[in-house]
């Protein structure tokens, strides 16, 4: 956040545990379990050393497919992400922990509910990643089959945020009374029935967990179309962001803080958090070279093949890799299933992969590793230090969350190198804790305002 006029801007980081896109490399010997709790536990923990403001989860509501079956390139099968932030908030002291969740998939009272407790259990250290989640694919899962129309799904956000800040909201902070002169544990009167009829949701209900110590949890968006950036000008507190570019970071961020002052909200509500790879090496040169072995290993020739294949839209098993790409247009057929991107026209995209090869004279491999595996930051420790900062002080983002490429280690050279050089330059925290602020909530930690609890305990709403 903005520090006193003149003072040099802070940076926030966040450890995002990778797993899908190929970001981890499993295969490498010195990845760990992709499930073991061992893991999550060694990365939360790494991430708290190095002060982060969170450690993040992504989630997929189902395991990805191509060409119709599993596609077992890349992680498949994962514990379910509000499992493991819970159990990770149990290993940690002062870290926050944050959950992907889907407002189209899920229903507000009862995942108000499991936020609000593990807001309990941690002590104030929860957020939600609100998205909408992008494909037909995922709603297969559900009872009603496919899923909304674009424009609906962030409408339903919308209602679904605006109905969980009712439930957390109904319990005043003083509900609890536990006199026990009286005999009275709670006091009805400071506990509010919530009534809300809308398009998405019918609520009626007097929710059965007293307001937790943020009020709610911190509301973290990933979305990216002007309906996204709207939505979290409204509602979110941190955006998850795929800028990762220093002059497309700049034009989101402008762009996100405009949408923000059009909200009526302060331009200090909102953290922009780009994702960002790194590769650190004791030299600039060596970590060039690391990146190049490790693009590779996340860019086999097979999952080159899958990811081509997904344009394409055919099978294309007979291209030589190292040679060019396919002369011929996409087909019709959407051969890659569940990822998170977003949907392309694939054949403005052979396109410009076609002219990119052709300009860099890169092989339809090359082309694929030049696409998907570029890492953001790549050099010694210093260099990583300074282009962080230079992202930071130049209003590109205000921090990043950090994917790195293996798991659970991946984060230890980070903490261990990059961090004190951060904190040296006096741009990075050296407590989570300070005197004003003794047990910090993550809301507090990122700097955030404090949700106010209601004026009014009145909270049926239409
Ligand atoms: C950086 C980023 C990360 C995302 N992560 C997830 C995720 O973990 N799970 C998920 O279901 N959707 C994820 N999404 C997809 C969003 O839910 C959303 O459905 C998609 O981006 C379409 O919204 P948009 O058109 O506003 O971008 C992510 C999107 C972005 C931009």
């Amino acid at each position: 956040m903005t520090a006193a006029d003149g003072a040099q801007r802070q940076i926030h980081l966040v450890a995002h545990f990778p797993g899908v896109n190929s970001t981890t490399v499993w295969s490498d010997p010195a990845a760990g379990s992709q499930i073991d709790f061992a893991s999550f536990r060694h990365f939360a923990q790494t991430a708290e050393r190095g002060l982060f403001d969170y450690v993040f989860l992504a989630e997929g509501l189902r395991v990805r497919e191509h060409a119709g079956k599993i596609h077992d390139l890349d992680v498949a099968g994962r514990p379910a992400t509000l499992a493991i932030i819970t159990a990770m908030a149990a290993v940690t002291e002062r870290i926050g922990v944050v959950g992907t969740l889907s407002s189209t998939f899920n229903e507000p009272v009862e995942l108000a509910r499991q936020l609000a407790s593990i807001d309990h259990l941690s002590g104030g250290r929860v957020g939600w990643n609100v998205v909408t989640s992008s494909d037909a694919f995922h709603g297969g899962n559900f009872r009603r089959g496919g899923y909304l129309p674009y424009p609906e799904r962030y409408e339903r956000a919308e209602e679904f945020v605006r109905v969980a800040k009712h439930l957390w909201d109904s319990w005043a902070d003083d509900a609890l009374v536990a006199d026990a002169r009286r005999g009275r544990f709670a006091d009805p009167d400071r506990i509010a029935r919530v009534a809300h009829q809308g398009k998405h949701f019918a609520v009626d209900t007097t929710p059965t967990v007293p307001r937790s110590p943020q009020g709610y949890p911190v509301i973290v968006q990933a979305g990216d179309s002007p309906a996204g950036r709207d939505f979290a000008a409204a509602n979110a507190e941190v955006i998850f962001t795929r800028h990762s570019e220093y002059a497309e970071g700049r034009a989101f961020y402008a762009d996100v803080q405009e949408r923000l002052a059009a909200a009526g909200r302060s331009s200090d509500s909102l953290l922009i958090m780009p994702g960002a790879t790194f590769i650190v090496g004791d030299t600039d040169a060596e970590a060039r070279d690391l990146s190049r072995e490790v693009a590779h290993a996340q860019i086999s020739p097979q999952t080159a093949l899958a990811w081509l294949e997904a344009i394409w839209g055919r099978d294309l098993s007979d291209i030589d890799l190292d040679g060019p790409l396919p002369a011929d247009e996409p087909e019709e057929t959407v051969l890659r299933q569940g990822q998170t991107s977003t949907a392309i026209d694939r054949r403005a995209h052979a396109a410009r992969l076609r002219e990119r090869a052709e300009a860099e004279g890169l092989s339809a491999r090359e082309v694929v590793i030049a696409e998907t595996a570029q890492h953001t930051f790549v050099g010694s420790a210093e260099t990583v230090a300074d282009e962080i900062n230079r992202y930071v002080q130049g209003r590109a983002s205000d921090g990043f969350v950090l994917v790195p490429h293996l798991v659970p280690t991946g984060l230890d050279v980070f903490v261990d190198r990059v961090v004190p050089i951060l904190q040296e330059r006096g741009v990075y925290r050296t407590a989570y804790e300070s005197p004003a602020n003794p047990r910090p909530t993550l809301r507090s930690v990122l700097g955030l305002p404090a949700p106010q609890p209601p004026a009014s305990l009145d909270l049926a709403v239409a």
